[in-house]
C-alpha cells in the first residue's frame, strides 16, 4: 500500500498540521447497557455534526478526530477486535513527579482556524453524544505567539512532516487497525512563577533549545536532564518519532499545555513518558517536570475513518 493510500485511510485530523484553535473534549460513557441503536445514532451524529459545521466555512479547515479508550472500545464495538496496543494509561510516580491515570472513554479533538466554529461543533457533539456519554472536560487550546507553549518556548519544531509524519503515526499492518493511530493525552498545568523566575539560560538547559530563536543546543552542551534528551526515543540508535499536536491553553490566572501525542505504536509515547519521569542511573529525569505537572492521563486509539463512516 502506497503512502497516499495509507493517508487516505486515516481520520484527516491525525495528519494535518495543528490549527490556530483546537477544542479537546473528553467524555465518559454512561453506565449500563447503552444499546447498539443509541451507539449507532450517537456516532452517526458525530459525522453529521462535523460535516454540517465544516461546510459553513470551508476555508476554516475543520477536522473532528475521534479516539476511543480501551474500556469504551470493548463496550462500543464488542464485535471488533481491540487494537492490540490499546491499554489503560498506567499511573506513574517517582519522587514528587506524578503521571496520574484519569477517566476518558472518548476523546474528540476539534481543530480549525475558527474558535467560534469549534465551539459550535463541540456543543453539537456534546448534545449528540449525551444519550451515551457525559462530557467531563473541554479544554480550548490556541496558537500562542509564534507557536509557543505557555512556558514561552516554541513547541512542535521537531515534529515530523510529510511522509515522515505518516510513517510515524499511522498503523500500517494487516488488520482492522490499519490506518488508525495510538493517542496519549495529558493535561499539564504550569508552575509559572517558578518557571518565570529562572534565568533564560537555565530555562534553555531544561528544554535543550534556545528560547528566542528556537535553536537546538549542541549535543555536547545539552544537559542530560533536558526535555529534548529525556523525551527522545531511540531504538538501536535510530530515533523513533511521534507527532505532537500540543496546544497551550489558559488565561492570566492559570495556564498549561495539552500534550496530544500520536504514534503508530503506543510504545513510543510510553517509552518517552518513562524516560521523562524516571531518573536514569545518573539521576537524570526530565527537569520540565519540576515546572509543570500532569493532572490527567489517558490512552486512546483513533480508528481509521472507515470505522466512523460505517455509522454514517
Ligand atoms: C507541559 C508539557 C510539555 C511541554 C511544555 C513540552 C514542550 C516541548 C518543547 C518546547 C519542545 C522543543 C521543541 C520541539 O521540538 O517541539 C519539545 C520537544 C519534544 N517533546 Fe515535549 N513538551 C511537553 C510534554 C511532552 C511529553 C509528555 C512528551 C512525550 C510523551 C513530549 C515529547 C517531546 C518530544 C519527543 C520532543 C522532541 C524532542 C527532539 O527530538 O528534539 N513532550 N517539547
Amino acid at each position: 500500500m502506497g503512502p497516499s493510500e495509507l493517508a487516505d485511510l486515516a481520520q484527516p485530523g491525525v495528519l494535518t498540521d495543528p490549527t490556530p484553535f483546537a477544542d479537546f473534549l473528553t467524555f465518559v460513557l454512561k453506565d449500563g447497557d447503552l444499546g447498539s441503536e443509541a451507539v449507532g445514532d450517537a456516532l452517526q451524529m458525530v459525522s453529521n455534526a462535523r460535516k454540517s459545521i465544516a461546510q459553513k466555512d470551508s476555508t476554516a479547515d475543520m477536522t473532528v478526530t475521534v479516539g476511543f479508550g480501551p474500556a469504551s472500545w470493548r463496550r462500543l464495538f464488542p464485535d471488533r477486535a481491540a487494537p492490540p496496543e490499546l491499554v489503560a494509561f498506567p499511573e506513574r510516580r517517582e519522587a514528587d513527579r506524578h503521571f496520574p491515570s484519569t477517566p476518558g472513554d472518548l476523546f474528540i479533538m476539534v481543530k480549525s482556524k475558527r474558535m467560534d466554529l469549534n465551539f459550535q461543533a463541540s456543543k453539537y457533539l456534546t448534545t449528540g453524544l449525551a444519550p451515551i456519554a457525559d462530557l467531563i472536560e473541554d479544554v480550548q487550546g490556541f496558537v500562542y505567539l509564534d507557536d509557543r507553549d505557555m512556558i514561552d518556548f516554541v513547541d512542535g519544531t521537531e515534529n515530523p512532516g510529510g511522509t515522515a509524519r505518516l510513517n510515524a503515526v499511522i498503523v500500517d499492518v494487516d488488520g482492522p487497525e490499519r490506518g488508525g493511530s495510538y493517542l496519549t493525552v495529558q493535561k499539564y498545568m504550569h508552575r509559572s512563577a517558578e518557571w518565570d523566575s529562572l534565568a533564560t539560560s537555565d530555562q534553555e538547559d531544561v528544554i535543550g533549545r534556545t528560547k528566542f530563536d528556537d535553536i537546538e543546543i549542541a549535543d555536547d552542551k545539552k544537559q542530560p536532564f533536558a526535555h529534548n534528551v529525556r523525551s527522545k526515543v531511540k531504538v538501536d540508535g535510530t530515533e523513533i518519532k511521534m507527532y505532537r499536536q500540543n496546544r497551550p491553553f489558559g488565561n492570566a490566572h492559570e495556564r498549561g499545555t495539552m500534550f496530544v501525542g500520536f504514534a503508530k505504536s503506543a510504545s513510543t509515547i510510553d517509552t518517552s513518558l518513562q524516560q521523562m519521569i524516571f531518573a536514569d542511573a545518573d539521576g537524570a529525569y526530565d527537569h520540565i517536570l519540576d515546572f509543570t505537572f500532569a493532572v490527567t492521563g489517558a490512552n486512546y486509539f483513533v480508528p481509521p475513518q472507515s470505522l466512523l463512516d460505517s455509522f454514517a
